[in-house]
């Protein structure tokens, strides 16, 4: 009999708690739910056990502070970190969350050490970097999440546009996980319409802009925090897609090298993602001033992670 896969979720606040009811609600396979907070994993692990005989799913959810219970895990979503308040952007997170990004690291790769790491932790660039420098895996076994949310926030817009179902949206999103991402309407297609058919380009604009600002919306909102439930659904979705090896097409911050000529750099772009982790980076031909938004993007990323460096001491 083969065992089940095993999921594990660093950080049981809100978007890790929410990726572990999403993981046992598609079954994927067990799930371990870590966090410093004592007792916290362990009660919402049981809470969400005891949801399990009325959505009927099948598997086991452990909470816990310990990483022996994460040993042996095939994928690992860590989301341990502060998250954003009203006014604050992602960057000002880095210099705490390299710390505790690093310092969970080490232990994911030290128990789980064949495992995909997808980091969901912000900024989000400089996570991914920061915990495949400290990992040592190799760089398609370390993914960033922050594409499939984006787009699915783009995508969202876009249906609420046209009053059309979401199912027939396809968009993809190139850049970093800050405000100068980069949507892109020339890949954005409705059930294989090209978008820029269907909304003329001053509305396109403007839910481009907002689907770039779309964290920073919620956050004001929310006031507490940031968003959790998209967040969590894009890493899960992830997730699945390496556990099942379905070789899904999905925006990920994904290591670039000669990649469109990025030289090194965890950034957003199409990958092809199955069991071994990133199994492609797609590349696509870009119109001048998509490239320039890009290379912007590109530049706050590379400035980002030359702060992580610094405080990881390389
Ligand atoms: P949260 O505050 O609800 O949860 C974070 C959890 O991490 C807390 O329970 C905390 O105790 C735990 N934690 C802190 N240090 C730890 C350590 N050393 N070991 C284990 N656990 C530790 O925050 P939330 O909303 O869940 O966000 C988590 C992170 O994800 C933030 O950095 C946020 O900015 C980021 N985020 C990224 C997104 C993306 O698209 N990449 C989307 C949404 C959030
Ligand atoms: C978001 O985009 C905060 O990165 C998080 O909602």
């Amino acid at each position: 009999m083969t065992r089940r896969a095993k999921i594990t979720i660093i950080g049981a606040g809100n978007v890790g708690a929410t990726c572990a009811h999403w993981a046992a609600a598609k079954e994927l396979g067990d799930v371990v739910l870590l966090d410093i907070i004592e007792g916290m994993p362990q009660g919402k692990a049981l809470d969400l056990m005891q949801s399990a005989p009325i959505e009927r799913y099948d598997c086991n959810i452990v909470g816990t502070n310990r990483y022996e219970d994460t040993a042996n895990s095939d994928v690992v979503i860590i989301t341990s970190g502060l998250a954003r308040k009203p006014g604050m952007s992602r960057d000002d997170l880095l210099a705490k969350n390299v710390e505790i990004v690093k310092s969970v690291t080490v232990e994911v790769a030290r128990h789980s050490p064949s495992a995909v790491l997808i980091v969901v932790s912000n900024p989000l660039d400089a996570m991914v970097y920061t915990a495949w420098k400290v990992s040592g895996f190799p760089t398609n076994r370390v993914v960033g999440q922050a594409g499939v949310l984006d787009t699915a926030r783009y995508r969202t817009f876009i249906a609420m546009e046209l009053g059309c179902s979401i199912e027939d949206i396809t968009a993809l999103l190139l850049g970093g996980h800050g405000d100068d991402m980069v949507p892109l309407p020339s890949y954005t297609s409705v059930a294989g319409i090209p978008v820029t058919h269907l909304i003329p380009k001053d509305r396109l604009d403007a839910i481009v802009d907002r689907a770039r600002k779309g964290g920073g919306e919620i956050v004001s909102l929310l006031k507490t925090g940031s968003a959790y439930y998209a967040p969590a659904a894009a890493s899960v979705q992830m997730a699945e897609a390496i556990i099942k090896d379905k070789k899904r097409i999905l925006p990920c911050a994904a290591y670039c090298d000669k990649e469109y000529g990025i030289g090194g750099y965890f950034v957003g772009v199409p990958c092809v993602l199955g069991r071994n982790g990133v199994e492609k980076v797609l590349e696509v031909p870009l119109a001048p001033e998509e490239k320039a938004a890009f290379q912007t993007s590109i530049d706050h990323v590379k400035e980002l992670v030359a702060q992580a460096e610094k405080l990881l001491g390389h």
